[in-house]
């Protein structure tokens, strides 16, 4: 049966009370659910004895405060599209005081570098932000397995060096971005364009697969230059960046070296709202 709290105190009961012995696979999410977070749910179901998922808009990792006012909000619709995989499931829906009190503040953290690139340059303190969240929220259920979408590949690498550091004896599973049929990655953000311009933002997806197309013969300067050139005529996109990074370190690099793997990112806004995708790649030849 559906078991569902907002208090921190109310979910550590619970789950002191009835997970022992069971393995727990815990679903972090921001609400506004799709068919990615819901491949992500039906994972843990499979892998898991108990599934928590958490709904809650995290004000500290938004360093626009327009971004988190206009964040879609869909809780009753969500919590119907969770029941429909499974009324077995722990939901988590704490308020922004339940989770910071008066302090909504983010803490500071030292993720081996990874967040001084892409989202962390274009978006200062949305690491800290998530850092802090995931750090708190992984510390109250306590999960065996955490479950990360591949579509915030750099938020993935955070929330491991997170791990990693913290000693948390959690895995972090991640999985593959699910997308509409025309290619579109999915994300709760989309709700916020009409249908027109989500058949329109598959140009995103498209120049990712221009990009892994060309790589075999172009350098990453090369390709970068011919996909901001690509954004650039099309008035409609604003294109915040387009690197490739290594994904030891997510360093954006200049050169590929055989058979390392590289993902290929780009992050817009697009009628106001912003949107990331990213594709991996394999370099198997040599310029
Ligand atoms: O990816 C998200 O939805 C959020 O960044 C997360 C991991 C739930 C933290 O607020």
């Amino acid at each position: 049966m559906e078991r569902h709290f907002n208090t921190k105190e109310e979910l550590r009961a619970y789950l002191n009370f009835h997970s022992s012995e069971k393995s727990v696979g815990f679903v972090p999410t921001m609400g506004a659910l799709h068919q990615g977070h819901i491949s992500l749910l039906k994972r843990a179901f499979a892998e898991n004895d108990l599934v928590v998922s958490s709904i809650f808009v995290n004000p500290t990792q938004f360093n626009n405060q327009e971004d988190l006012i206009n964040y879609p909000s869909t809780l009753e619709n969500d919590l119907k599209l969770i029941r429909e995989i499974s009324k077995d499931i722990v939901v988590f829906t704490p308020s922004v005081q339940e989770m910071y009190q008066e302090n909504v503040q983010s803490k500071n953290y030292d993720f081996e570098g990874i967040d001084l690139h892409l989202e962390g340059l274009d978006r200062p303190g949305h690491f800290d932000g998530v850092g802090t969240i995931v750090e708190e929220l992984l510390r109250i259920v306590s999960p065996d397995k955490a479950y990360f979408g591949e579509k915030d590949f750099q938020q993935l690498l955070i929330v491991k060096s997170l791990v990693k550091q913290l000693q948390l004896p959690i895995e972090i599973i991640s999985c593959p971005i699910v997308r509409e049929s025309n290619g579109l990655a999915m994300s709760s953000r989309n709700s916020r364009l009409t249908e027109t311009q989500r058949d329109r933002a598959v140009f995103i997806y498209d120049s990712l697969v221009l990009a892994i197309e060309l790589a075999k013969n172009h350098s990453p300067q090369q390709l970068k230059e011919l996909i901001e050139n690509r954004f650039a005529k099309e008035g409609d996109f604003d294109l915040k960046y387009f690197e490739i990074a290594c994904v030891d370190n997510f360093i954006p690099v200049t050169e590929f070296i055989k058979n390392k793997h590289y993902r290929f990112l780009i992050a817009v806004v697009f009628h106001d709202v912003r949107l990331i995708d990213n594709i991996g790649y394999t370099h198997l030849e040599i310029n």
